[in-house]
């Protein structure tokens, strides 16, 4: 790579978190390294029981053998703390080493690393770009019908509750602009589980920014297991409701001031 081109290209970090994806991380890991040999990727790990950590661990050591670069970093956290902060704790970690995009993304193959080009691409003229499943183009593959209705479920309510004009609010396999994430408050940002995800959107929305949704394929897995629980669904529901009631408070109170000042 050129000087020239070192200043033009963004520095992309893939913070991929991690909890028991022992089966998963190797390949998830070989196909982003295929897709794209640019970015840097960061394992943000829970302490899994199956020794996700360590081989994480491992993988880096010997990429950076191979390679004589740094380019797969890990974190461990002591315990399942949550998507959420998963993600909090990686963003954190990419703003103070100055890189300019921060994709989010499972480790488990549904996101697929041949798509990601096409959401670096987008990310050139958006604030948040969402890989979703449910715009004309995007599908899912082999996710039962329960999920997809509460996916599909999920996301009319946001629409609804929230005025959120997105297809797929819920989705996990996005890019921000790092400036984007660089001005929003994120220790405010307390949803734990996968409502963390429409909490961003959200927050990029009510900020002016412009989010961008991309036509993805979401591979169910074929390994492992999902960590989606009732607690998660409950706390996705009770905070857009919550979201949605605070802002329709918001609108009246601004509705009843320009009343009174006929
Ligand atoms: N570090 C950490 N801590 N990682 C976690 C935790 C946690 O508490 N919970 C889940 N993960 C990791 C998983 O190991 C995986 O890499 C990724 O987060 C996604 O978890 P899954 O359990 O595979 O999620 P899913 O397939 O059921 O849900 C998908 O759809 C959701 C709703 O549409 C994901 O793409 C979610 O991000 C999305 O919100
Ligand atoms: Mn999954």
């Amino acid at each position: 790579m050129t000087a020239d081109n070192a200043d033009t290209q963004p520095r992309v970090l893939v913070v991929i978190p991690t909890y028991d994806e022992r089966e998963n991380l190797p390949t998830a890991l070989e196909r982003l390294r295929a897709s794209v040999p640019d970015a840097d990727l960061l394992v943000v790990d829970d302490g899994s029981p199956d020794g996700t950590g360590e081989l994480a661990e491992k993988i880096a050591a010997q990429d950076e053998e191979a390679s004589g670069r740094t380019t797969i970093y890990v974190l461990h956290r002591t315990g399942k703390l949550g998507l959420g902060t998963a993600y909090i704790t990686g963003f954190r970690w990419a703003l103070e080493r100055g890189y300019d995009v921060i994709v989010e993304m499972d480790a488990d193959g549904s996101h697929r690393a041949e798509d990601l080009p096409r959401l670096l691409d987008a990310v050139a003229g958006a604030d948040l770009v969402i890989g979703s499943r449910w715009v004309p183009g995007g599908s899912v593959v082999n996710w039962p019908v329960s999920r997809q209705l509460l996916s599909r479920g999920g996301n009319t309510y946001t629409r609804l509750a929230l005025g959120l004009p997105l297809r797929d609010a819920t989705a996990g396999f996005r890019a921000f602009r790092a400036e984007t994430l660089a001005t929003m408050a994120l220790d405010e940002v307390a949803s734990a589980g996968y409502c963390f995800q429409v909490d961003m959107a959200w927050r990029v929305q009510r900020a002016g920014g412009r989010i961008v949704e991309v036509p993805i394929t979401f591979v169910e897995r074929e390994l492992g297991r999902s960590k989606m629980s009732r607690a998660i669904v409950v706390e996705a529901l009770a905070n857009v409701t919550v979201w949605g009631v605070e802002q329709r408070a918001r609108q009246l109170g601004a509705a009843v001031r320009r009343l009174r000042r006929r």
